[in-house]
């Protein structure tokens, strides 16, 4: 599917009110040619290093985290209010168990080899330029016991957004 590319900016209150209300969807592929997609919740995007980057926070126990170890790429799309069944579905189950791409039309990203959802009005293609894991000596204790009761510390992949693409 060809999207137009548009600026990063680009209705980033909509893709924060879809953070914060039920979530996007963070993809991402391997070199084989695999792909997973899970929900996020966390998210932030700005800029970094004089680049457009989203940072996204990934616990090592998520199946999407090897895709991202391995390709160092993600895309991040962003959700209608109607696919709220399917963003509850990838927020619930592994791709371990079931494959949640298999059901849904994707296409190959226009700037990064990383999978991109048909549905999604818009997506965020990011290469990782960046990471580091969440260090709980560093870590408001409020948070740490909020958060982190068992551990599975995130990782953040700072994402250079090299291209933002809407339907
Ligand atoms: C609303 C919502 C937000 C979530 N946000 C995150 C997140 O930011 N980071 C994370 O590691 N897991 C998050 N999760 C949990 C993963 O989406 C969930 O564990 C998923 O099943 C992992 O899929 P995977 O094993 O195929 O990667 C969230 C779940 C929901 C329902």
């Amino acid at each position: 599917m060809k999207r137009k590319e548009v600026v990063y900016t680009h209705q980033l209150g909509e893709t924060l009110h879809r953070l914060a209300h039920g979530g996007l969807l963070l993809a991402s592929t391997r070199a084989d040619g695999a792909s997973n997609v899970m929900t996020i919740g966390w998210a932030t995007v700005g800029v970094v290093w004089g680049l457009p980057v989203m940072v996204v926070l990934v616990r090592p126990s998520r199946y999407t985290y090897q895709f991202i170890e391995e390709s160092q790429s993600f895309a991040v799309n962003v959700p209608t209010p109607e696919m709220k069944d399917y963003v509850t579905l990838c927020g619930t189950r592994s791709g371990r168990d079931v494959d949640k791409l298999a059901e849904i039309a994707t296409s190959v990203g226009q700037s990064v080899d990383s999978v991109v959802l048909d549905a999604c009005p818009l997506v965020y293609e990011c290469r990782v330029v960046h990471w580091n894991d969440v260090q709980p000596p560093n870590l408001a204790p409020n948070v740490l016991d909020r958060s982190y009761s068992h551990g599975d510390f995130h990782r953040l992949y700072y994402g250079h957004i090299v291209g933002t693409y809407a339907q």
